[in-house]
């Protein structure tokens, strides 16, 4: 299936004079990935066809299109297969995860299933590319989608991106019904993606480097679900003044936002603050 409007079929122009071409067309695989209905279609088609359909027409398997863009100096051709997000297309979908050079990974902003689906994506990706596949040579992009739904957001920006960073991913805010944020993204994203190809098909190093600990991240997330002041401090009920102080401590050192630039380290920061002071009121 051809979706977008200058959609050619691989190969149909091996027949045409070839131009003089200082630098060589880089030709590059993407890939849509994310729950049904997150908008992985609205996004691909808002940038192609600078268009939003607010009716919902299921993608059936996998849709395929061509696009050509420029990225500095170069002109990329881009395959795009966006595949369908429901359980039921698994069987199609399934092989057109191999040679692939990037991803745009979808979740809803006002679906918190959607977000925490993404560990899911990733893992069927890391199946269907078995042993020998290498998802480190991948640039990936996370899409908070549906950014203008505001009275229903649930997935709040920081704890979005802290997914997003502390796995070395792109991570941008979307809106495929306003466009904002898509021309950024996926500028970003296939600059990102002929830096890989410049560096040899390895993702560069410096694009790697997260700039906080898989320690932070795990505490700043561990501190959002906590269900009380105890369990956020990681103290047992009934702990005595020094035993409070000792975690507040110990997790001060850890996120302080003077220290700490993992997203969500200041609101992370704030909240402990906030139960150490609750817990010591109540202990004598
Ligand atoms: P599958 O193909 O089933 O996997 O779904 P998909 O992820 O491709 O979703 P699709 O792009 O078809 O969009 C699903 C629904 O969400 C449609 O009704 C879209 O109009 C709507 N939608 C997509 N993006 C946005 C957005 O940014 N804002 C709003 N308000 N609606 C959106
Ligand atoms: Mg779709």
């Amino acid at each position: 299936m051809c979706l977008w409007a200058d959609s050619s079929l691989p190969g149909m122009e091996a027949n045409l004079p070839k131009r003089k071409e200082t630098r060589k067309l880089l030709r590059i695989k993407v890939i849509s990935m994310g729950n049904a209905e997150v908008g992985k279609s609205c996004i691909i088609k808002r940038y192609c066809e600078k268009r939003f359909v607010p009716k919902y027409l299921a993608t059936i398997g996998i849709d395929y299109g061509v696009t050509k863009v420029q990225i500095r100096d170069r002109e990329i051709k881009v395959n795009i297969f966006d595949m369908a997000g429901h359980p039921f297309f698994y069987e199609v979908r399934n092989e057109f995860y191999k040679d692939t050079q990037g991803v745009v990974l979808v979740y809803d902003v006002g679906q918190k299933e959607s977000f925490d689906a993404l560990d899911g994506w990733m893992a069927e990706m890391k199946q269907e590319l078995g042993p020998h596949g290498n998802m480190e040579n991948i640039v990936f992009v996370v899409c908070a989608n549906k950014i203008d739904c505001t009275k229903h957001r649930c997935v709040d920006e920081s704890e979005g991106r802290l997914w997003a960073e502390s796995r070395g991913f792109l991570y941008f805010e979307t809106s495929a019904q306003t466009g904002e944020g898509i021309n950024e993204m996926f500028q970003t994203f296939y600059s990102a993606i002929v830096d890989l190809c410049d560096n040899g098909g390895k993702r560069p190093t410096s694009s790697m480097s997260v700039g906080f600990t898989k320690e932070q991240a795990d505490t700043i997330r561990r501190i959002r679900n906590s269900k009380d002041s105890w369990d956020m401090l990681g103290v047992k009920p009934g702990a005595t003044r020094d035993e409070v102080n000792k975690a507040y401590r110990k997790l001060a050192v850890l996120l302080h936002p003077d220290k700490c630039v993992a997203p969500g380290s200041e609101d992370a920061f704030k909240a402990v603050v906030n139960a150490r002071t609750a817990l010591l009121k109540n202990i004598k």
